[in-house]
């Protein structure tokens, strides 16, 4: 599973990076960095950060 986050639309709301630390962390307001391939035991904590991303930034697949 991959992790992309459309960075034009992400607004630095931070909640992925409250449910998933491990894989989202934010620099300043806008500055989003994560880790695309989903880390093993993390996949629960980042869809739930993907549905909580008040703008729907994050895309979690197997592409
Ligand atoms: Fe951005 Fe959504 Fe996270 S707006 S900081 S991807 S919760």
């Amino acid at each position: 599973m991959r992790i992309v986050v459309d960075l034009a639309r992400c607004q630095g709301y931070a909640q992925c990076v409250f449910l998933a630390p491990e894989v989202f962390e934010l620099h300043g307001e806008e500055a989003l960095l994560y880790d695309p391939a989903v880390p093993a035991g993390q996949l629960d904590r980042v869809l739930q950060a993907a549905a909580a991303c008040p703008v729907q930034a994050i895309l979690v697949g197997d592409q």
